[in-house]
């Protein structure tokens, strides 16, 4: 049986030095990182997660302000929106859960906001920036994923990483964030020839692709390191009730590696962790301090 890699402890932790951090800068610097959350529509999965987000938001004593806008909104007053929070300099974070409604081009939305405040590490000169080395705002999931990493293994350098999913918000920032570590870095995807081969050779074992239970037990190395990012509802046979699973066939893989995120509570409590630390970052960096 592998070791499970605790990530509400470690966002836990993270989450009260933050909380430290804002009772400084309040004091000292009478700065209040504050984030707005604009959610457009009634998704209920979007809606929890904004919930989620808002809730560690008063815990740590960040002020948010939080946007619910009607299902019908239209493209351009969302932009209008995205305008007045660029431009409220009590604001320091914008972050728009997506996905948005069909009649609205996310990306267009995404890139409208100040990369400065872009928490979510979404836009299209952060997903650059971090690309060249040149990090500004990281995508929170990612970031959590390498915080949880780093502290199971310390140096990453010269690791075999396998990130499968080739998506802009997990898969793509998480490759680069490993290369950096210089770790040897594959990304797998759909058309991957032998992806149960490719998943072999990883050290680290990246699962996000968004289907319930995909990564078999038999597709790990013995020994490795598996980073779950799935975060899927399915409905329990047993029970008939709806539960959260993550990628990994986790109770079988977990007979296989040397360490193991569980979901939930593996990458899921530190993508919110890392969007308050992102909230803070950008605070002290648009009132500038180091
Ligand atoms: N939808 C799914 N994941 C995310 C996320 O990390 N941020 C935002 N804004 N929307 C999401």
């Amino acid at each position: 049986m592998s070791k499970l890699i605790d990530g509400k402890a470690f966002a836990d932790r993270l989450c009260a030095t933050l909380a430290e951090e804002v009772v400084t800068l309040k004091k000292d610097n009478q700065l209040s990182p504050c984030i707005a959350v604009v959610l457009v529509g009634e998704d209920p999965a979007s809606a929890t997660y904004v919930g989620a987000k808002v809730k560690r938001c008063e815990q740590l004593g960040i002020d948010s302000r939080s946007h619910h806008l009607d299902v019908t909104t239209s493209e351009e007053e969302l932009l209008s929106l995205i305008e007045q929070l660029n431009n409220d300099p009590e604001v320091h974070g914008i972050l728009v859960q997506l996905p948005v409604p069909k009649q609205i081009n996310g990306d267009a939305v995404i890139n409208a906001i100040n990369p400065d405040k872009d928490v979510d590490g979404f836009h299209i000169s952060n997903a650059g920036a971090l690309a060249v080395g040149q990090n500004n705002m990281v995508p929170c999931t990612p970031l959590g994923s390498l915080m949880l990493l780093q502290d199971e293994l310390g140096d990453l350098s010269g690791m075999n990483a396998v990130v499968v999913g080739r998506s802009n918000i997990v898969g793509k920032p998480m490759a680069a964030l490993l290369l950096q570590q210089s770790c040897t870095v594959t990304i797998a995807h759909s058309r991957t020839k032998d992806l149960p081969a490719v998943c072999r050779e990883a050290d680290i074992l990246v699962a996000a692709v968004g289907i319930p239970h995909f990564i078999q037990a038999d597709w790990v190395k013995p020994g490795a390191t598996v980073i779950d990012v799935g975060i899927n509802r399915i409905k329990d046979e047993a029970t008939g009730k709806n539960r959260l699973v993550g990628d990994v066939d986790y109770s079988a893989a977990a007979e296989v590696a040397g360490a193991i995120t569980p979901v939930p509570g593996g990458v899921g409590p530190m993508t919110i962790a890392c969007l308050m630390y992102n909230t803070v970052a950008a605070a002290k960096n648009q009132a500038g301090i180091a």
